[in-house]
């Protein structure tokens, strides 16, 4: 694995990505985002009209699936089968059936060994990798792990804002009940043992990029 890992759990709406990316770019490291690699199989699942319930059929696809992305922050994608799927994830068709996808064990285990490979092999001094269980699972020796927050409401006012295709109940809705499902399988509310809490309700966009900054530096000295 590459020398310095940082890894970022939380729930949706927290601001997981846009910070991770942001942050990255200014510490000049490598970018991982493990949500993107569930979405891409459930889009490729709907693409392919497999059963999303059917967890057989999910799991094969998850060991055979042609997935790349981007971990340069500056040149994010996602690609499956070669083909541009970086804004079709995110439609409000794939984030439904997501957490079903993201149930299957077996799914999780191919996923994994994808991430931890994906850790190790870019070219960049530091990677920062988040998604639900990066703390916990995928990188539980991280030098640096963080559980990024936001109140309910603040994360359904920012997920709000940037999906037009439906009402804002639906978007909350929608919140609520993958917080829900994704919280049986991982437990990404509350900080495990030696993971620091970044509390994003009340700080903006640019002061949670510095306070994730700000924990970087400070995990990787006490480390040394
Ligand atoms: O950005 P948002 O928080 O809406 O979701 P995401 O990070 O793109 O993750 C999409 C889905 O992938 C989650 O709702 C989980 O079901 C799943 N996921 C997971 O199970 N484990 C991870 N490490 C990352 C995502
Ligand atoms: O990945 P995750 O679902 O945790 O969140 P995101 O997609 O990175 O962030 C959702 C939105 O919240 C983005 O538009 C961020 O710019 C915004 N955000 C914010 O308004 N205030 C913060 N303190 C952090 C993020």
């Amino acid at each position: 694995m590459s020398e310095i890992i940082v890894a970022v759990d939380g729930p949706a709406g927290s601001g997981k990505s846009s910070v991770s990316k942001e942050a990255a770019r200014r510490l000049g490291y490598a970018y991982l985002d493990t949500g993107a690699a569930y979405r891409a199989l459930a889009w490729h699942c709907l693409d392919e009209g497999i059963d999303v319930e059917n967890a057989d059929a999910v799991a094969e696809r998850a060991r055979s699936f042609d997935y790349a992305t981007g971990m340069d922050p500056d040149h994010y994608f996602v690609r499956v089968g070669g083909e541009d799927i970086t804004p079709d994830i995110r439609e409000p068709r794939v984030t439904a059936v997501v957490s079903a996808v993201a149930r299957v064990s077996e799914v999780r285990e191919a996923l994994n060994a994808m991430f931890r490979r994906m850790m190790s092999e870019h070219p960049r001094p530091g990677v920062i990798a988040e998604g639900r269980d990066i703390t916990t699972v995928v990188a539980p020796d991280a030098p640096v792990r963080v559980l990024l927050t936001a109140t309910e409401e603040a994360r359904i006012a920012r997920r709000s804002a940037e999906v037009s295709a439906q009402t804002t109940e639906a978007t909350a809705q929608q919140l609520a009940s993958r917080d829900r499902q994704d919280s049986r399988v991982v437990d990404f509310m509350t900080a495990a043992d030696g993971v620091i809490t970044i509390d994003s309700t009340d700080i903006d966009f640019e002061q949670t990029v510095q306070a994730l900054i700000d924990t970087v530096r400070s995990g990787l000295s006490t480390e040394q």
